[in-house]
């Protein structure tokens, strides 16, 4: 299947999951489900879940795996943009082109459902066919990559550093756990689905997964600073405003560009042992650097 294809039948069947595994708005409580569904379905480009599946392919891990995989990894991102979206963090009002969830609807259903979202993640996780011991690596490394030495201290460091100048290595350890400890995540997921990973496996997917990570969110930062809302389907400038420090602060936008080029080759490079299999995980890379949004 060509890419363009893979990634349309990939995204439908995540999104599929993710209104299976999201409590119906009819069973209660309605408002709190109906929340979630509004968070997490219809919206977004299904990074995470392309990468679970690119990665569950090299290795041809069931279906039925990679999917509860997927839906869990994209549960823990939508949950983590709904608390991002909050007034004590970024205060946004615009979420893949719709109203944030506090603004939908309010503040504690906001915080709830990021709640909510976190811990129906682990259930399908845990459920479902698979080696009871895969699965509870599975749920270790999702949580790891979630918690305070992952996503959320990514978040703690982000908003410790507004107005701040941050150097170099302090910018890129809070990208890293920000966003690349989730993109990691995913691609260990899917891998795992698959196999018990050899320590050169893992290592390789490490590099890969580091130089994605940390691309997607310089890429991030560029498209804050030259996309407009329309397009992002979040505020624009959003960054510059808030006084964050970001790649396109410290490098300016042309070094910031050329950092993820590098970055891109560099995951590519990361791809050669495992050969022509890898060719999803080779293009996603240049997705996430080519992405316009
Ligand atoms: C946005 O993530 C937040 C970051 C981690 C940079 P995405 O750009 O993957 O957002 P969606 O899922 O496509 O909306
Ligand atoms: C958020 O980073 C990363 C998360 C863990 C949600 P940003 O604050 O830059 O994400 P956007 O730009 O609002 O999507
Ligand atoms: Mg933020
Ligand atoms: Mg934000
Ligand atoms: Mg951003």
């Amino acid at each position: 299947m060509d890419f363009r294809t893979w990634m349309k039948v990939t995204q439908d069947n995540c999104e599929e999951a993710l209104s299976e595994f999201i409590p119906q708005s009819d069973i209660a409580p309605r408002r709190l489900h109906e929340a979630m569904r509004y968070a997490a379905l219809d919206g977004g480009k299904r990074v995470r879940p392309l990468l679970v599946f690119a990665a569950g392919q090299l290795f041809n891990a069931p279906d039925e795996l990679l999917r509860r995989a997927a839906v869990a990894v994209e549960m823990i991102h939508a949950y983590s943009l709904v608390h991002d979206d909050m007034p004590c963090m970024d205060d946004d009002a615009l979420r893949r082109g719709k109203p944030t969830v506090h603004v939908k609807y309010d503040e504690a259903t906001a915080l709830l459902v990021g709640d909510a979202l976190q811990s129906q993640a682990f259930i399908v996780l845990s459920e479902g066919n698979g080696d009871a011991l895969t699965k509870l690596a599975m749920v270790r490394l999702l949580a790891q990559a979630s918690g305070s030495v992952g996503m959320c201290g990514g978040q703690a460091i982000d908003l410790a550093s507004v107005g701040l100048a941050l150097s170099r290595d302090q910018l890129e350890q809070m990208h890293r756990l920000k966003t690349g400890a989730l993109l990691r995540a995913s691609v260990l997921l899917g891998a795992m689905s698959g196999k018990t990973l050899t320590a050169t496996e893992v290592a390789a997917l490490n590099v890969y997964s580091a130089a994605i990570g940390l691309a997607f969110q310089v890429v991030d930062d560029i498209l804050d600073a030259t996309a407009d809302s329309a397009t992002l389907g979040k505020t624009a400038g959003k960054d510059a405003a808030d006084n964050k420090p970001t790649y396109v602060s410290l490098l300016g936008l042309t070094a910031s560009k050329e950092l993820a080029t590098q970055l891109c080759n560099d995951a590519h490079q990361a791809l050669v042992p495992f050969g022509t299999q890898a060719h999803y995980l080779h293009d996603l890379a240049d997705l996430i650097v080519q992405r316009q949004a």
